[in-house]
């Protein structure tokens, strides 16, 4: 496929799925017989937030009558006693290898689809219909499938390719200024590390996108999917540059994971950046200037700078047991500098103190 609206993902240097973006939901049944999905009997699984709002419009899209099920929303159900009641569901409506499921819904139900079709009679196809920004910028595309266990984030999963991704800014309609927020600090993540001139881009958009216009969430879209495309491209399983999506994400999944998950994903990453950002300045590789800017970009958008009651140790702690600890060293991702990251393994507990104190608000500053 080489049409306008879409983008075609590579593995191995050859084709393995396409993004298509549209400007509502009125080109899936196309693009479902496009790539040859049309045929296939259906479950649509979703989210109990997403299920009335779009679960039977999305149905009626497809060839057949699609079954529809859906998830307990929210981060709290992202885990494996779901992911059974996925499997029973399955097996109960005789979902067979040549079936297809369709994940309708944020990062939580691409996850979970995606591990429950990857592990599901030892793995059957799904396809990627995101309703959030941050599953459309982002988690939509790369293939990493899983579930959280025992509190740790994504600790459980699968690395499994989508037949197909849909996007359209149509969803954003319905999503929430929070939600909608959170989504954006993935893309501020992408032009961080990976592209200056996108940075500077969604600088200069900001009121566009913060009205949502579709025009510019559509070009936003397409430019933060690109950049994830040639990162996982090049290191589809994560073993190098792979890492450097993980940027904020060292200290935002420990905050995460210290405020049980009342957070949004986003709110945490945007911590995340600002303290890695914080750490990149330190080292004399972001003037001040560029930090301070940085971080004061995430204000118009909604996202925190500064979170209150951290207890500094816990939060170290944290985020030494995440999954990006290779060998007993942590991986951190810091800035070059604007657009460029880099991998580094001599972050110090001291400098990760440090930033956490940063992006720490107490009663004595206000
Ligand atoms: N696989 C990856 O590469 C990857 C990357 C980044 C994040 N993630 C994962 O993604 C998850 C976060 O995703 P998320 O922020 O989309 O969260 P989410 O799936 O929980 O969605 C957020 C909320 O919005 C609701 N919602 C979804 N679409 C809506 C719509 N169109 N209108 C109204 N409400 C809607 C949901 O029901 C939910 O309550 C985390 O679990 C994170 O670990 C995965
Ligand atoms: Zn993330």
């Amino acid at each position: 496929m080489s049409e306008e609206n879409t983008l075609t993902v590579l593995q191995g240097g050859k084709p393995c799925y396409d993004i298509v973006y549209e400007k509502d939901l009125s080109g899936l049944t196309k693009a479902l017989k496009d790539h040859g999905l049309d045929t296939r009997r259906t479950a649509i699984i979703t989210d109990t937030n997403v299920a009335p709002l779009y679960a039977q419009q999305v149905a009626a899209l497809f060839p057949g009558k699609p079954l529809i099920y859906a998830i307990p929303a929210g981060e709290e159900n992202k885990n494996l006693t779901q992911i059974q009641e996925i499997y029973r569901f399955l097996i109960e409506n005789h979902f067979d290898r040549s079936s297809l499921l369709a994940a309708l819904g944020g990062g939580v139900v691409g996850d979970m689809t995606g591990f429950a079709a990857a592990t599901y009679l030892r793995g059957i196809d799904f396809i990627q219909i995101p309703t959030t920004l941050l599953a459309q910028a982002d988690s939509s595309i790369g293939g990493k499938t899983g579930v959280d266990f025992a509190g740790y984030k994504n600790m459980v999963g699968a690395f499994c390719m989508p037949k197909l991704v849909y996007e359209t800014p149509a969803f954003f309609q319905t999503l929430d200024g929070r939600q909608f927020a959170s989504g954006f600090a993935e893309v501020m993540k992408h032009g961080l590390i990976r592209d200056e001139d996108y940075y500077v881009w969604l600088l200069d958009h900001m009121y566009e996108i913060r009205d949502r216009d579709p025009e510019t969430l559509t070009k936003m879209l397409r430019r933060s999917n690109e950049i994830k495309k040639e990162i996982v491209e090049q290191d589809p399983t994560e073993k190098g540059q792979r890492m450097l999506l993980n940027f904020g994400h060292t200290i935002g999944h420990a905050v995460e994971k210290y405020k049980n998950f009342t957070l949004a994903h986003g709110e945490c990453v945007a911590l995340g950046c600002v303290a890695a950002s914080f750490l990149s300045w330190k080292r004399g590789l972001l003037s001040k200037e560029e930090y301070y800017e940085i971080r004061d970009m995430f204000v118009p958008f909604g996202l925190p700078i500064s979170v209150t009651d951290i207890d500094r140790e816990e939060v170290l702690r944290l985020s030494k047991s995440d999954k990006k600890v290779r060998d007993g060293k942590r991986n951190f991702i810091l800035l070059r500098s604007v657009g460029d990251a880099f991998v580094d393994q001599t972050v110090t507990d001291e400098e990760v103190l440090a930033a956490i104190d940063e992006i720490t608000w107490t009663e004595e500053e206000a």
